[in-house]
């Protein structure tokens, strides 16, 4: 049983829940490494195992968003993401485990060779993929697909948050923190002091920090945004703690009623670099260190900035004599034998620039592949010319590879 449920027992009848992953996930001390920052006492949440097919922060969201999809009697799932979202990727793989189809309706963002890895695999695993070639667009093609789902479906679609960052789907960390507070009292750990996590579409970090103080521990978390701050400011933090907060109490009257104010909801942009999913230097040599000393693979996008920020306080000295946790949130499991019989071909033809096209400048550098986590092949497709960004406000394809104005003629199509 899970161990949200085991404290509070009516939570189990009142939540959708099937189980999905492995937990729970292990904690590690990798004492290399440790060493390598000056840190008495880090240690490391592998969630990157939560799976065995996929692992990754997505797992612990999916088993209650899905297990609603599931009672409700749905027969597809539909989200939305960037192209090479690892959401829309473990949303593909877990939806065809329970036998349902999946639309992932995905916008542009920067190239690199997790993104075509991402969207190999999600292919691999029978999702439908649309394209939607910008921002502004966007609605459209979420309207005309839905609705396009709707009439294939008989009207039996459920539709997933972005990220899967409701409620509902926040419950899967707060469930991780009373995870964590079992492996303290069994000894695998002591209290962290703080814990290190990439922030996104924030149900993450949510779930963690109502979770901590639902399970009586004094831990802080330190969320590194990593996607420019008004698609996660802290108001909207706030909104989800609350609204996480609220559906466990209503769920059972015997949780903790827990008040959050703005001041609760600090986070970090200080990582994010030049825009989403555009990795950065430091990053880059944060992810080399953990792979190198720890062997755990990195994520450019999300892992390698919020590493990268553990490094940082490290090497400032704001951690000494502390209990450091990094929640490893990336998945580790191995995808080479989808990429080794995959043809980017059969993928909708507006993703193929992702593989005619450049990678980004910092991921054409990193010929081990480590920094994505993704298998060499993927980094001998194309490198062809891809004319610079002209839609500059964008800020998820701000500078470098940006597929949209190619796309953006592709508009209508893309959508059926
Ligand atoms: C590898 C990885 N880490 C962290 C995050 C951020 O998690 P959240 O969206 O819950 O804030 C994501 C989001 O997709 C992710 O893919």
């Amino acid at each position: 049983m899970l161990p949200l449920f085991r404290a509070y027992p009516r939570l189990a009848d009142a939540l959708p829940y099937v189980p999905l992953g492995e937990f729970p996930t292990p904690v590690e001390r990798p004492t290399a490494l440790g060493q390598a920052l000056g840190l008495a006492a880090l240690y490391v949440k592998r969630d990157d195992r939560s799976g065995r097919i996929y692992g990754g922060n997505k797992v612990r969201t999916l088993e209650f968003l899905l297990a609603r999809a599931v009672n409700r009697d749905a027969r597809r799932v539909f989200t939305l993401g960037f192209a090479g979202s690892n959401y829309a990727l473990a949303t593909a793989v877990y939806a065809r485990q329970l036998g349902l189809r999946c639309t992932s309706v995905l916008l542009p963002q920067a190239n690199a060779g997790y993104v075509r890895l991402n969207l190999l695999a999600s292919h691999h695993h029978g999702a439908d993929l649309c394209h939607t070639a910008h921002l502004v667009t966007t609605p459209f093609a979420v309207v005309t697909q839905a609705v396009r789902c709707l009439i294939r479906e008989g009207g039996r679609v459920a539709f997933l948050p972005p990220g899967g960052s409701s409620p509902l789907g926040t419950v899967g960390y707060v469930n991780a923190a009373f995870e964590l507070r079992d492996q303290i009292v069994a000894g695998e750990l002591p209290e962290p002091d703080v814990i290190y996590t990439a922030l996104g579409s924030m149900g993450t970090a949510a779930g963690l920090m109502l979770g901590l103080r639902a399970a009586g521990l004094r831990t802080r978390v330190v969320p590194i945004r990593i996607i420019e701050p008004w698609l996660a400011g802290p108001g909207r933090l706030l909104s989800l703690l609350r609204g996480a907060s609220a559906l466990l109490s209503r769920s059972d009257p015997g949780f903790p009623r827990l008040t959050w104010r703005l001041r609760d909801v600090q986070m970090r942009g200080d990582q994010l670099g030049s825009g989403y999913a555009r990795f950065t230097g430091q990053g880059v040599r944060a992810a080399r260190l953990l792979q190198d000393t720890a062997g755990i693979p990195a994520n450019g996008a999300y892992t390698a900035k919020a590493f990268a920020a553990l490094v940082g306080d490290a090497a400032a000295g704001v951690l000494a004599g502390k209990v450091v946790l990094f929640w490893n949130t990336f998945n580790s499991r191995d995808l080479a034998g989808v990429v080794a019989t995959a043809d980017f071909r059969r993928l909708p033809r507006q993703f193929h620039l992702y593989f005619t096209g450049a990678l980004q400048p910092l991921d054409r550098q990193n010929t081990s592949a480590q920094l994505s986590g993704s298998p060499d092949q993927l980094f001998s497709w194309g490198s062809g010319f891809i004319p610079p960004a002209r839609m500059r406000w964008m800020p998820a394809t701000r500078a470098g590879f940006n597929p949209a104005p190619t796309m953006a003629r592709r508009t209508l199509r893309c959508c059926w």
